[in-house]
């Protein structure tokens, strides 16, 4: 046993609070459930995020995991009352100074506490006092995430502006599973980061919107054992999930060989070749209000595929390799048709043509691929440096196609280089945006 203070830091993070370099003040509110030890990694994951964290757990949540544990995750002391440290005035302090506070998890009888406005504990008293936006990320039982009184509870918090994301589906503490419990801690890190750059960000403006969005590479098979493939790592496509359900959409991902977690309130469809994710999105588009074909699909495909492993032939060096095409996904999605989604997004990544102006060739490449799919908005990635595969962060620009074929497709958002929620977020911008007109 060693006394506190002994012991090597439990997570070696290189920020102090109150240093240069903190990006923001975040309070981390953490309710009575099992899924407090998964808070415990959210915490990391913000101090890592150059974010100082203080965590207001309740009385119930200290019963899963002890102050001592979020005191050396947060390098802050920690209480649940309000009767602690009491010329401080914490119980009014500590949501003032926040620049965001997130909950997780977030019980039925937290959300009904805070939905009644009531100021019984210290996470009560800092969720009624800040005005910093609140992220809240709802872990329980089934039975009682949709109980009506929850469902009221999180509608009433959700017209307040309060970001309640849907938990995610899979098994809970007992042998039961289904919605209910927590998101991941990388989501809910990534959807706190984006928050705090923009307090609109997570607004709900995609409600009963129902988005498909490819996202992968697809994998051409050679043979049982080989096939060809693509950089893309789905990080785009699945940030894009991520921010389109958090804002009210029912999205579906049909994810071509992405190892990445399931975005929490997205129902994902694996595939694995052109022609699967082809007949994929064609099914899943036809009640679909907007598609976005974030996947790279790759344009060609063996002649045939082996049935058993492709053997080295003596002398036969080059290995001669016949490909045929694959079927343009997103033109055919973009074909006027009376099911046609009314919205449909394309991603192009580009390089220049090695002029002195590499972007007026990167957009005038972009337009021409615009009106050429047909599809209504294009998201250019600019990829001269190798930027956009298998990297946490991109930039883009977002092409929308004018109202008559032939019209000059405008600039209608430019992300800088940031995280994939970022320009995930503008372009749930420019599709609610484009939804919101008339047909
Ligand atoms: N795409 C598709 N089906 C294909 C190839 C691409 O649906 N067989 C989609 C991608 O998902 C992306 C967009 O088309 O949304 C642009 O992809 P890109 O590879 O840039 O387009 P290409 O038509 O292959 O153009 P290029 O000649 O520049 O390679």
């Amino acid at each position: 046993m060693t006394a506190p203070g002994d012991e090597e830091p439990a997570v070696a993070v290189p920020v102090a609070s109150g240093t240069a370099g903190v990006r923001g003040r975040v309070v981390v509110g953490v309710g009575g459930g099992i899924a407090a030890y998964k808070a415990c990694e959210l915490v990391r994951r913000l101090r890592a995020d150059r974010f100082d964290v203080t965590v207001v757990p309740t009385a119930s949540a200290l019963q899963f995991v002890g102050a001592p544990t979020w005191e050396a995750l947060s390098g802050h002391k920690v209480s649940a009352d309000v009767f602690t440290d009491v010329p401080a005035v914490s119980h009014v302090a500590t949501g003032q100074q926040a620049d965001l506070v997130i909950v997780a998890p977030a019980t039925a009888d937290l959300m009904a506490r805070a939905a009644g406005g009531q100021a019984d504990d210290l996470l009560a008293a800092t969720l009624l006092v800040t005005r910093a936006p609140v992220l809240m990320a709802p872990a329980m039982h089934t039975e009682m995430w949709t109980h009506p009184a929850t469902v009221a509870n999180t509608a009433t918090l959700r017209s307040r502006g309060v970001v309640v994301v849907d938990p995610a589906v899979g098994r809970l503490t007992g042998a039961d599973s289904g919605p209910g419990r927590l998101p991941e801690p990388e989501h809910l890190a990534a959807l706190a980061d984006l928050l705090h750059r923009d307090p609109q960000a997570l607004r709900r403006d995609l409600i009963g919107r129902r988005i498909v969005i490819s996202a992968g590479g697809t994998r051409e098979l050679l043979d049982p054992v080989r096939y060809l493939g693509n950089r893309s790592s789905g990080r785009q496509g699945y940030a894009l999930a991520l921010v389109a359900a958090a804002r009210g959409a029912q999205v579906t991902l049909v994810s071509a060989n992405a190892s990445l977690v399931e975005p929490p309130g997205v129902a994902v469809v694996p595939v694995t070749d052109a022609r699967e994710l082809e007949t994929a999105m064609v099914e899943l588009s036809a009640d679909a209000d907007a598609v976005v074909m974030a996947a790279a699909v790759a344009d060609f495909r063996p002649a045939s595929t082996a049935t058993t492993k492709i053997k080295k032939v003596s002398g036969q060096d080059p290995m001669p390799l016949a490909l045929i095409k694959n079927p343009d996904v997103l033109a055919r999605l973009s074909e006027p048709s009376p099911g046609r989604p009314q919205v449909v997004v394309g991603f192009a990544a580009e390089t220049g043509d090695g002029s002195a102006d590499p972007t007026a060739s990167v957009l005038a490449y972009a337009r021409e691929k615009l009106a050429r799919k047909g599809c209504d908005l294009l998201v250019v990635n600019r990829v001269d440096d190798g930027r956009a595969f298998e990297v946490a962060e991109n930039a883009g620009v977002i092409l929308a196609a004018g109202d008559r074929p032939g019209d000059w497709a405008d600039v209608v958002a430019e992300a800088p280089i940031g995280p994939k929620t970022v320009l995930a977020a503008a372009v749930c911008d420019a599709i609610a945006a484009r939804l919101s007109r008339d047909r």
